[in-house]
């Protein structure tokens, strides 16, 4: 079995990452041959700041590791070292119907919260549907907002097919019910963009005064369960903090972890890319 995910470095990872698509990625590590990146080209679609970027796509790689990603069972790389992907957006969209991309709640979502719309954050569920086919993906765990963009995805493969013969399989969504849409500090889905999340590896001094300050100030009733919530989680992600140090410590060890990741995705996305010229007439 082949397993993939991604995630943007567009800022900060918090607990509704981590229980809705770290965790249940990092434990079916174990169940195949998984490939994890750092979704730096869908990131762009958000961010347009180089250092920023850069610096969050690091991060994301650390913080991944330190949760328990294992670099010897799992391919861990930028999105970016395996260009081929854009190729395959791009033949993707030859044959995307618009009307398919026009109903994508992501979109319509993130044009209503005010964003631009740019042709890339149209195009955003062709790039996705490219990561996932280019490695002959079998399952992607993610959270359940990200469902409609597999369905996509599987809508896409399914027109190539059709069109130019069996290329691409057809992937499943792995989506954990326990913990599909983890509620912000509001009761809303927590996400970085609605300023509602618990970072997973938040400043002590910060993050605690922050969110013992939320905590307090809503649902008065509840103020001491939510600190027990709070001290659990804090505890729960202590083993973490620590290995996220030695793995910090380390200088080369990310860099020296992303480049084999993204050499053994190279060689996956030239295999199915070649396959796909030759299918398609290039
Ligand atoms: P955000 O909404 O904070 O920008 P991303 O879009 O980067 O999060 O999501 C990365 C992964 O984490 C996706 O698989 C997504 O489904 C999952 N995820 C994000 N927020 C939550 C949440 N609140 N509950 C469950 N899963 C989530
Ligand atoms: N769109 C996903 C998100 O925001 C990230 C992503 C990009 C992804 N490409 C992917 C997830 C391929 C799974 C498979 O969370």
């Amino acid at each position: 079995m082949r397993i993939l995910s991604g995630i943007q470095p567009s800022g900060v990872l918090h607990i509704g990452n981590y229980f809705g698509m770290m965790q249940p990625a990092i434990a079916l590590q174990a169940e195949g041959e998984a490939f994890y990146f750092i979704a730096d080209y869908h990131a762009l679609t958000s961010l347009h700041n180089p250092e920023a970027l850069r610096e969050n796509s690091r991060r994301v790689a650390v913080d991944f590791l330190a949760c328990g990603l294992n670099p010897e069972r799992a391919a861990l790389f930028l999105q970016s070292a395996v260009p081929q992907v854009t190729e395959l957006t791009w033949i993707l969209s030859t044959i995307a119907p618009m009307g398919l991309l026009e109903r994508a709640h992501s979109y319509k979502d993130k044009i209503a919260r005010g964003m631009a719309a740019s042709a890339g954050l149209f195009n955003y569920p062709v790039l996705m549907a490219a990561d996932i086919l280019i490695y002959d993906s079998d399952t992607v765990p993610v959270g359940k907002d990200q469902k409609q963009h597999i369905e996509i995805t599987r809508d896409l493969a399914v027109k190539m097919n059709e069109t130019f013969g069996e290329i691409f399989k057809l992937p499943e969504p792995r989506i954990n019910a326990a913990t599909e849409v983890v509620p912000g500090i509001d009761g809303q889905k927590m996400s970085k963009s609605y300023h509602n999340n618990i970072d997973i590896f938040g400043d002590e001094k910060n993050e605690i005064g922050g969110i013992r300050e939320q905590f307090q100030k809503g649902g008065t009733g509840y103020g001491d369960f939510k600190k027990q919530l709070f001290e659990k989680l804090w505890n729960y992600f202590a083993p973490m903090r620590k290995r996220r140090k030695e793995i910090l410590a380390d200088k080369s060890y990310i860099d020296d972890v992303l480049a084999r990741g993204a050499k053994r995705a190279n060689e996956i996305a030239d295999q199915v890319m070649q396959r796909v010229r030759a299918a398609i007439g290039l």
